[in-house]
């Protein structure tokens, strides 16, 4: 018996320190996506784990405890031509229907989800996991990994927190206080109010209505592989809202404040890895000698600088000659003509030009990464948002006092020279910047720790059941009070009706009597 015991308490022991083996699906093909997934794969890696990463942009790391798996055909599917900057700025391009978002991402992940080494891993019954990591994007189809390989299944959010991830989790919130994704402007008006209400319902009808048609879907992708390991394959609901977990990308200064699930946890800033990397002899150069500062230009890897017009480029980099200042534009085009103090690259370390003293202002598209990097090195942040969560966050930046907004229409550039002229003669600015990098930075352990640390912490307590939201237990008209609101309507009725008899009845008393 004690021998039982003992082998037993060992082999918990064992699980407890042993590596374990996890499985990281990221399948947007843009680099801002596969750089949070390649944050788990480094994090986990260092933490001793074995790591599967499913990935359409291979990750520049050769490891012994690495596989990937390649998925980059799926690039010929996202369809990145869309994101024409001029269509944009001239609003001819609507990219913030959520329904619409909905409906393109379903159908690009269940391509990926269908592809050959996708298909390949989940029909072989030799892989086994102990987690999957999928990253969330305006679908839930890759929980059906988790049900597959019968393990827990971790979220990776790549925004702030908002309404749509949390139900996933049995939590919604307050649409009178906390934003829709998609908000272009943080307002508090009873007309905005109630937009917010109307779009958060709305969606979330969406989503519901579209239940049955999605859960084809993942029957078709995952059902034969969940049969083939003798199991019978769940329903897409009971897959996709039961996450142990969701690791998010947003941090206290630019999420929104209200309550969240014991099993949502922020982690933004943990892509930001090897800060101290020095920069390419010429960017050095050009950096140091800038004696009245460096303004740093940078629209992201999604939106391209080419698909702007000509003249729209030349009244930009008219804009920029005039601040007097050493500015680096990141752009996927060399334009003739440079003033002399603009610097054009196709590429540059972003993390080693903000960590530079003499780097004075951030021009961004508002991504989120960006804006995290702006904060970790307190560098105030012009935003130039175009698409998605770019308006909520440059919004909430301006809420907290480290950036401006600045909305271009593709005419005119004379809203960019007001907005560099501000930040930049406003010392306001760069001290809020530096006083919330504090704030960021002030915290009990690295956003990377805390990856490892939840992720690991799931794995040991099977599924870390304590954590989820006790509302997953309770239907949901229980959680609206409709039962109740029945009970009250019925009562209601019930005293109209029992009235309605007893005048009734008196009238017809008071015509006896008067008969009488
Ligand atoms: C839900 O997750 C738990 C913990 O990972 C797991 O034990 C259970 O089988 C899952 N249920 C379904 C229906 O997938
Ligand atoms: C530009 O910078 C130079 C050198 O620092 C300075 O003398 C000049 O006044 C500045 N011009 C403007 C318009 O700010």
């Amino acid at each position: 018996m004690s021998l039982i015991r003992h082998a037993l308490l060992i082999f918990s022991i064992l699980k407890l320190c042993s590596a374990y083996n996890i499985l990281v699906f990221f399948s947007i093909p843009v680099k801002s996506h596969t750089i949070l997934g390649e944050g788990y794969v480094k994090h986990l890696l260092d933490a001793g784990h074995n790591v599967t990463f499913i990935t359409p942009i291979e990750c520049n790391l050769q490891h012994p405890r690495l596989r990937q798996i390649d998925i980059s055909e799926n690039l010929n599917l996202y369809p990145l031509y869309l994101f024409n900057a001029q269509s944009i700025m001239a609003k001819e391009l609507d990219l913030s229907d959520f329904p619409g978002s909905i409906n393109f991402q379903i159908g690009f992940t269940q391509a990926t989800l269908l592809m050959k080494p996708i298909q390949n891993l989940i029909n072989d019954e030799n892989e086994k996991f102990d987690t999957v990591v999928v990253e969330w994007m305006y679908n839930e189809l890759g929980s059906g990994l988790a049900a597959v390989f019968d393990c827990p299944l971790i979220w990776s959010s790549s925004m702030s927190p908002h309404t749509f991830v949390l139900s996933l989790l049995g939590e919604f919130i307050n649409p009178a206080y906390t934003f829709h994704l998609h908000t272009t402007e943080r307002l508090y008006s009873f007309a905005e109010r109630v937009r917010q209400l109307w779009k958060s319902m709305h969606t979330r009808y969406y989503i519901w209505s579209m239940t049955d048609h999605h859960e084809k879907i993942y029957q078709n992708i995952f059902g034969p592989a969940i049969l083939k390991r003798g199991r019978k394959p769940p329903s897409y609901d009971e897959v996709r809202y039961n996450a142990s977990l969701m690791l998010g990308n947003g941090n206290v200064v630019s999420s929104d404040s209200f309550p969240l699930p014991k099993n949502y946890k922020d982690i933004g800033g943990y892509h930001i890895i090897d800060v101290d990397k020095p920069l390419p002899e010429n960017l050095k150069q050009i950096m140091d000698k800038a004696a009245n500062g460096v303004i740093y230009l940078s629209f992201g890897s999604v939106l391209r600088v080419s698909s702007m017009s000509e003249n729209y480029r030349n009244s930009i980099l008219d804009v920029l000659k005039n601040t007097n200042r050493t500015v680096i534009w990141i752009a996927d085009v060399n334009l003739p003509n440079l003033p002399e103090n603009v610097h054009m690259m196709k590429w540059a370390p972003q993390l080693s030009i903000l960590a530079h003293p003499n780097c004075i202002l951030f021009i961004t598209h508002a991504g989120l990464l960006s804006l995290t990097e702006a904060i970790y090195f307190g560098v105030p942040v012009i935003g130039v948002p175009f698409f998605a969560d770019q308006f909520y966050n440059i919004d909430k930046a301006a809420e907290a006092g480290f950036g401006r907004k600045c909305v271009l229409d593709g005419i005119s550039t004379e809203n960019l020279k007001i907005a560099i002229e501000d930040v930049l003669e406003n010392p306001r600015y760069l001290e809020r910047a530096k006083q919330l990098s504090d704030t960021y930075h002030h915290r009990l352990a690295s956003p990377g720790k805390e990856l490892v640390y939840w992720i690991e912490h799931v794995i040991r307590t099977n599924g870390a059941p304590h954590l989820r939201s006790n509302s997953l237990k309770v239907e949901w008209y229980k959680i609206y009070y409709l039962d109740l609101l029945a009970v009250i309507v019925l009562v209601f009725i019930l005293i109209i009706l029992v009235l309605k008899r007893i005048l009734s009845l008196l009238n017809k008393n008071e015509i006896k009597s008067k008969i009488n």
